[in-house]
């Protein structure tokens, strides 16, 4: 029985005041339910609209490569500074300490190496997403590989659905084969099949005419860093990517390869976040 002493009058109806129409800052996810969208909330910023993610999901293929020979010590001290962070389950449950509540975008999918074509993959089963309370699945599409293109844009459909049950957005990453062209017209079509088939995020690579890219994709783009730079061309391409409407980074290698990684995040993140042209970005880099 509820306590029925001293129970107040409820007085505060603010009348007059209309309720306020929400808006959500996430490209595409506006009618999405409260669930994706309190996660998208937890990728990003709801007052920048943005998010730095820290991808350090490449050992799944590529096993210790540099910068990641030991997560412990590499990553783990860069986490703070990230808005989510990317990798695959071992990692995440070895390594990772659960006491950050850092958003988590987990690697999804595996089968292939380095070692071997691309030849074969999987999706993580929901249920162990669930228990790992992830915020995004990520899962790679193949686009213009004969072998491997059905069977991602399969893996992909059948993880926005698991991910539609239990509110669960999904991130497509769209890869880059040998064989297939690094352009706006690959990237555009990679990303714009990612998002028609459901991907609430889509991860690509920056190239001339992103900003088409961008504008045909209904959900929001990040973009993948790709091989080391020199820390003034990998914030160069942070800021074109954001000038030409990029929703944030999904940042590995010119992060966790640089001389100073803990300083680089910061500065990516200054850029993405703040503003900040790629020269004061080097410039707080040199300061950190
Ligand atoms: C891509 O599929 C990989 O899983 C990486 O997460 C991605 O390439 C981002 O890392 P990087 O900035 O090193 O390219």
């Amino acid at each position: 029985m509820a306590d029925l002493d001293d129970l107040r009058e409820g007085s505060r109806f603010g009348i007059g005041t209309e309720v306020a129409n929400q808006t959500f800052h996430v490209k595409g996810a506006g009618n999405l339910p409260w669930g994706m969208k309190d996660r998208l909330s937890r990728i990003f910023n709801p007052k920048s609209g943005k998010s730095v993610m820290l991808a350090f999901d490449h050992g799944f293929i590529m096993g210790p490569t540099s910068g990641l020979e030991r997560i412990d010590l590499n990553i783990v001290p860069l986490i703070e500074y990230a808005d989510c962070i990317m990798c695959a389950r071992g990692i995440l449950q070895s390594t990772v300490p659960p006491t950050f509540n850092k958003p988590i975008c987990l690697r999804a999918d595996a089968g292939s190496t380095i070692l071997t074509e691309l030849n074969d993959n999987v999706i993580i089963d929901i249920e162990d997403a669930l228990r790992m309370n992830v915020s995004a699945m990520a899962v790679m599409l193949a686009i213009g590989d004969p072998v491997m293109e059905a069977r991602t844009v399969a893996n992909l459909y059948k993880a926005v659905d698991n991910g539609a049950k239990y509110g669960i957005p999904v991130m497509g990453v769209t890869a880059v084969g040998k064989d297939m062209a690094r352009d706006s017209r690959y990237f555009g079509l990679a990303s714009r099949v990612a998002a028609e088939n459901g991907a609430n995020i889509v991860k690509t690579y920056y190239c001339d005419g992103f900003e088409n890219v961008v504008a045909a994709c209904p959900v929001p783009v990040v973009i993948a860093g790709g091989k080391k730079l020199p820390e003034l061309e990998a914030l160069e391409l942070c800021y074109k990517a954001i000038n030409d409407g990029a929703a944030g980074v999904d940042m590995g290698r010119n992060v966790f390869q640089s001389e100073k990684p803990v300083a680089m995040i910061q500065a990516v993140h200054a850029v993405v976040h703040d503003g900040l042209t790629p020269q004061q970005g080097l410039e707080m880099f040199n300061d950190l």
